[in-house]
């Protein structure tokens, strides 16, 4: 996808619905093109790094690495998962216990004798690995605040490793601090969870505008990957409505796959299972396999 930061601004500080569903069925928005089955790959790597990000709590950003994680390397891809949130999530919906993790990514950030091969853990999906978590991680946020190039500590210390790996994909805490500034630091791009209510559209202007300044300052060629809408429900007019309000503002730049709101995720993430695996059948498991299919076919585009 095309660097489009004029677009960004489309959304105009206007956040408000309109009172009606109009000519736009977002239905069709979502259905705009042909999403190609990915094509095996005979070689790995190098690997796009994609960072999930959105400083709203609760909108679907580990859920979405889990799941397009697992997606991803059931299209034979491999993929490394950063848990760069000190709650852990990610690891915990792996069946990690945060509290046992002896190295941890906290260790990778602060000590120099840890290298990223003695922190990767090996989930039990083919080609899929993850760099865990645990609060230890809310420490680093101070500690790095004294080192040099204090942006760059994981962009420098995952590069050893992208040759290894098709995808890697950042899940930052719910918040814009120095973690997250070092996950968008270290991405080509930004995928951003948006949850199908009102107010989820008021903070993605900061946070476009947060882009934008890594951008400027620290990652020149950050792009943004996509807006994926999270917790739909298609029974409601104002999902609906969210929904096309977040296409008219974005366009092209939010994917045509959504997620459907289903029970079966937090079911998912205490088995520490993802949906994909626990229950292929599902919606929810289509649903993020079509989103794999999306992000690879944009790559391939690219
Ligand atoms: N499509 C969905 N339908 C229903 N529940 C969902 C869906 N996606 C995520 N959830 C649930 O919503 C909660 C929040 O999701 P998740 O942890 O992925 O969000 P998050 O953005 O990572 O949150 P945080 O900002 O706290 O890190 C979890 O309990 C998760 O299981
Ligand atoms: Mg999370």
């Amino acid at each position: 996808m095309a660097n489009d930061s004029d677009n960004w601004g489309s959304l105009g500080g206007d956040t408000t619905l309109g009172t009606e569903l109009g000519a736009v069925d977002p239905a069709t928005l979502l259905d705009r093109r042909p999403i190609p089955q990915p094509d095996p790959l005979d070689r790995h790597g190098p690997a796009r790094i994609i960072a999930m990000a959105n400083q709203k709590g609760g909108v679907g950003k580990t859920t979405t690495t889990i799941n397009l994680g697992a997606a991803l390397a059931e299209y034979g891809r491999k993929v490394l998962m950063v848990d760069f949130d000190p709650q852990g999530a990610l690891s915990v919906g792996f069946g990690v216990n945060p509290h046992d993790l002896e190295l941890s990514v906290y260790n990778l950030l602060m000590q120099d004798d840890v290298g990223i091969a003695d922190v990767t853990y090996k989930t039990n999906i083919d080609g899929l690995h993850l760099l865990p978590a645990n609060i230890d991680l809310s420490a680093a946020e101070i500690q790095l605040v004294n080192e040099v190039a204090r942006e760059m500590t994981l962009a420098r210390l995952l590069r050893p490793v992208l040759k290894d790996y098709d995808y890697i994909l950042i899940d930052c805490q719910p918040s814009l601090g120095l973690l997250t500034i070092n996950a968008l630091t270290a991405a080509h791009s930004v995928l951003v969870p948006l949850e199908c209510e009102f107010f989820s559209l008021r903070g993605v202007a900061l946070l476009l505008d947060t882009v934008d300044k890594v951008r400027e300052r620290l990652n020149f060629d950050l792009e943004l990957e996509g807006i994926l809408a999270t917790m739909y429900d298609s029974r409601t007019t104002h999902c609906r409505q969210v929904l096309q309000r977040v296409v008219e503002a974005f366009g092209d730049k939010v994917y045509q796959t959504v997620i459907t709101k289903t029970v079966k995720f937090p079911e998912s993430t205490v088995a520490g299972v993802p949906i994909t695996v626990i229950d292929p059948a599902s919606a929810g498991a289509r649903n993020y396999r079509q989103l794999a299919r999306e992000v690879i076919s944009a790559q391939t585009d690219r």
